[in-house]
């Protein structure tokens, strides 16, 4: 700890104040952070520690007491951002006056809280970043369209322009670390959840990313893209927003249909930088945005450098299914593939292409072992086909029968003869005929002991094991022992994924 770097005041420590809870803690939490325990305590009656308090409160819609209490605590436990909230008040409550006191005002009111609260921000509007390193499983080309585009979310309503440099100095630098990474231990971060992500303030320019969450660029996992546009909001100027639906909220946004700026956003940012110089303020919906999200046919002209056969093997994907025929389809992005038993796999094939009527991408698949018929779901919805034709009466409203909306994973599950529809901590158990949940279920996913909460993808395999994906890793599932015997890398463990065949470039480009 000797050589660490301190922060200025701007960014503290959410860790801390999670840990001031003492015995509320969960013990695993604490053991996971005893070491900051000594130091916590020592912090915890002190007024710096009450204010922080309160400002967290007061930005997460509870009740401003200032004190440590359960509902605090529960609050302080979700996935957020890393920046403190200290400054947010002010920030916003000057927001507010500009507001009401209209542009051009300049009353003394206005003047005082100006002294009051004083914004870091750019001298200048047209800003460099560069992105320094990222994760592994990310594809190079989404990642950068992703930053382009967030970057573009807060030039295409303010005065601001930015470009993107791949050398050199740059004024904004996003870099992903993991652990402790030289800003000092209170900013350290912690494994997956709890600080996602922090930046800097103006003038230093950068914003730092949890290595050990796993990023991802569209609906399944963390959203990396909503991240970066949150902490590029920092890095400009702005505080937290005590605005549910901002973007600069301090917790973790969806991406929907819905517009990524709430309109608090976007007079925060013009209260720094101005409007766009054309006056236009461009900003397309959130489903709209979402094109760099999947592998679409337009990066095969030669951006990608990774061999198609292979994609799904570097990172992770949407669904699996096994047909009769123990051939394996899996699901990335707008494609699939399909793996022949004998471990070789396919070129990748447009979802659209193979089943006329599916959406672009899908988030759950099975194939039932009865009859082979394929069963997709996204959202609300489902779809069964025979071979390439959709059933008539198809797609349905899932939700209705019981399902859940946004699946993780479904698979036909040979022991119950029933498809299983896995979502978060539990799963359903389906008749496929009706396509209802059967009575008894939901049920608590502690009934597939070992089994992780929101996988990417099962399926029982031939072997007689069922197996569960998530990011890159598997777990083997006994059926009859109703635990998990063994887990591990499926890239390179289990041989019929298909990427043995494509590292050693056997596939069938
Ligand atoms: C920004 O505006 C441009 C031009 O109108 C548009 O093409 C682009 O999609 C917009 N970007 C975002 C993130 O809204
Ligand atoms: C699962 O465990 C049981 C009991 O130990 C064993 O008899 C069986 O062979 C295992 N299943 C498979 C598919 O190996």
């Amino acid at each position: 700890m000797g050589a660490m770097r301190l922060l200025g005041s701007s960014l503290l420590l959410l860790r801390l104040l999670v840990l001031g809870a003492g015995r509320l803690v969960p013990e695993d939490f604490l053991q996971k952070y005893g070491y900051l325990e000594n130091e916590v305590l020592r912090r915890s009656n002190s007024a710096q520690f009450t204010e922080a308090l309160r400002e967290f409160q007061w930005v997460s819609h509870l009740p401003v007491s200032g004190v440590l209490d359960a509902a605090t605590f529960l609050q302080m436990a979700k996935p957020r951002c890393g920046v403190a909230d200290a400054e947010s008040y002010g920030q916003w409550a000057k927001r507010v006056k500009t507001l009401l006191a209209g542009r051009d005002s300049k009353t003394g009111r206005k003047k005082r809280y100006l002294n009051l609260y004083q914004s870091k921000k750019w001298y200048k509007h047209h800003l460099t970043y560069r992105l320094l390193n990222w994760p592994w499983y990310l594809s190079e080309h989404q990642l950068r369209m992703a930053v382009k585009t967030a970057f573009q979310l807060w030039s295409n309503v303010s005065a601001l322009t930015f470009q993107e440099v791949s050398e050199g100095p740059a004024d904004i630098r996003l870099a992903f670390f993991h652990g402790d990474h030289n800003d000092g231990l209170r900013n350290a971060f912690d494994g997956p959840g709890g600080a996602l992500a922090h930046a800097f303030f103006p003038r230093r320019g950068e914003a730092h990313f949890d290595n050990d969450e796993w990023w991802s660029l569209n609906s399944k996992g963390r959203n990396l893209f909503i991240v970066m546009a949150h902490e590029i909001g920092h890095t400009l100027g702005l505080e937290h927003s005590p605005v549910k639906n901002a973007l600069m909220s301090p917790y973790y946004k969806k991406l929907g249909r819905d517009f990524i700026l709430s309109f608090d956003d976007i007079v925060a940012i013009r209260d720094l930088y101005g409007a766009p110089s054309g006056g236009q303020a461009t900003q397309l919906p959130g489903n709209q945005l979402l094109r760099f999200q999947e592998w679409s046919t337009n990066v095969h002209s030669g951006t990608e450098t990774m061999p198609l056969g292979s994609f799904y093997c570097q990172s992770s994907f949407d669904a699996i299914a096994v047909d009769l025929n123990r051939n394996l389809y899996i699901f990335k992005g707008h494609h699939v593939w399909v793996v022949f038993p004998d471990g070789k796999a396919s070129k990748p094939q447009l979802l659209q292409k193979r089943w006329p009527g599916l959406p672009t991408t899908i988030e759950a698949a099975a194939i039932s072992q009865e009859d082979g018929r394929f069963y997709f779901f996204k959202g609300g919805r489902c779809w069964r086909y025979r071979d390439s034709a959709l059933e008539l009466g198809f797609p349905q409203k899932c939700r209705k029968g019981g399902l859940p909306r946004h699946p993780d994973a479904a698979l036909y599950y040979p022991p119950l003869s029933h498809l299983v529809v896995f979502k978060g901590p539990k799963y359903y158990v389906v008749n496929e005929e009706l396509l209802e949940v059967e009575l008894y279920y939901p049920r608590s996913l502690r009934d597939w002991k070992g089994v992780p909460a929101a996988i990417n993808g099962a399926l029982a395999h031939h072997d007689g094991f069922t197996y569960f994906f998530k990011h890159d890793q598997y777990w083997k599932f006994n059926q009859s022992k109703l635990k998990v015997v063994a887990t591990g890398k499926w890239a390179t463990e289990l041989h019929w994924i298909g990427c043995q065949s494509a590292k050693t470039g056997g596939t069938a480009l």
